[in-house]
């Protein structure tokens, strides 16, 4: 099978190259390597020269592409390659295609037989998902499974790498400029902690706080708005969450899920706090085995304060494809209202690990 890959110098691109190595997964393929704006250097692992990305002449040669370029690259080149008749397979990161008719969005551990459905039609354009979907579907997936969730609020906490590698650079160098501005106090310990607190919320508020990516302070603040408005209120982020999730479980009647997304100074993995109503009243012990059972990735964390910061926290799961759902437990509300936080890697089950796997169902 002859794959090319687009994007792959990317965040995205990277993690997935790393992953694809690890799992021995160029075994078996013969990868073409296309650029935007090298083409003819050497590309990776000895595979040639760099392709040009845009020449649909040199795509048409390919039986699956892989990318990790962008929506635009997608919206540019996805239609003429399809127009002049290639019939690969197209796996893609970007979220343009993931809600046409004939696109399926990848979470296999989740929605395999959707997948094989889609492969058995004939269906050839397979695109991975929205991070904070896919890590909320790897989490609770056993709760949809089971068809016990009547609706989900999930609250996000999510990482600067959703919003691209520079943003990661940015939360770090406003934390470095934060600091620097109290050092003299802070190396002080009799100094009083309103005039260090004064002195940091005047450079949060200050030109000299590097915002050209966010827009905004994120370091010692938190950005309770991610993506564009598309309708009453609710941003793009939001709506993924609706959209995405019913397109993922092959929904026969969509589930309401809605939240609020917000970007926080972690470096790569999301939280969210999910509020969830079952449809019926199950001992805790029953929805906890479901949890935990419904695939290779997901940890239930017990419920206790240890165990919780220990394992349950962007610290202990970036860089990891474990999935921890944890805070687990029956809410106030009533016996059907539950309370779950869950953590995940954004890069990762996010967005490359979707991909990869998806390549190597195609060579089963
Ligand atoms: N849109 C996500 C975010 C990342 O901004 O965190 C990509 O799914």
């Amino acid at each position: 099978m002859k794959v090319g890959f687009i994007g792959w110098r990317g965040m995205v691109g990277s993690v997935l190259l790393q992953r694809m190595q690890e799992e021995n997964d160029f075994n078996g393929i013969e990868p073409v390597f296309f650029s935007t704006s090298q083409v003819g250097q050497d590309a990776p692992m000895g595979a040639g020269t760099l392709k040009d990305a845009t020449d649909i002449a040199e795509l048409k040669t390919l039986d699956a592409v892989v990318t990790c370029q962008g929506g635009d690259y997608t919206k540019a080149v996805h239609g003429p390659l399809r127009e002049a008749g290639w019939q690969g397979y197209w796996i893609d990161a970007a979220s343009s295609l993931r809600m046409v008719d004939d696109a399926v969005i990848v979470l296999d551990p989740v929605n395999r037989q959707v997948i094989d459905k889609a492969l058995a039609a004939g269906q050839k354009d397979f695109i991975g998902g929205n991070c904070t979907v896919s890590l909320m579907l790897m989490a609770i997936g056993g709760l949809f499974r089971a068809g016990l969730v009547e609706w989900v609020s999930s609250m996000t906490y999510q990482a600067a790498s959703g919003a691209g590698a520079p943003n990661m650079r940015e939360l770090l160098g406003q934390m470095g400029v934060l600091e620097d501005s109290v050092a003299d106090l802070l190396a002080d310990p009799s100094s009083a902690i309103l005039d260090i607190d004064k002195k940091v919320t005047e450079m949060l508020r200050s030109d000299q706080l590097p915002t050209s990516e966010f827009g905004h302070a994120l370091a010692g603040s938190v950005l309770p708005w991610i993506d564009r408005e598309v309708e009453d209120g609710q941003s793009r982020e939001e709506w993924k969450g609706y959209a995405e999730t019913n397109k993922i479980l092959a929904a026969e009647s969509p589930i309401p899920i809605d939240g609020i997304c917000v970007r926080i100074g972690a470096m790569r993995c999301h939280s969210q706090a999910l509020t969830i109503k079952l449809n019926k009243d199950l001992p805790i012990e029953e929805i906890e085995r479901l949890i935990a059972n419904d695939n290779d990735w997901v940890q239930l964390v017990p419920n206790f304060k240890e165990q919780t910061l220990q394992q349950l926290t962007p610290a202990a799961v970036s860089g990891t494809l474990t999935v921890p759902v944890g805070r687990v437990r029956k809410m106030k509300m009533g016996p059907q209202y539950l309370s779950a936080f869950t953590c995940g890697d954004q890069l990762l089950w996010g967005a490359a690990e979707p991909l990869r796997r998806m390549l190597q169902i195609l060579l089963e």
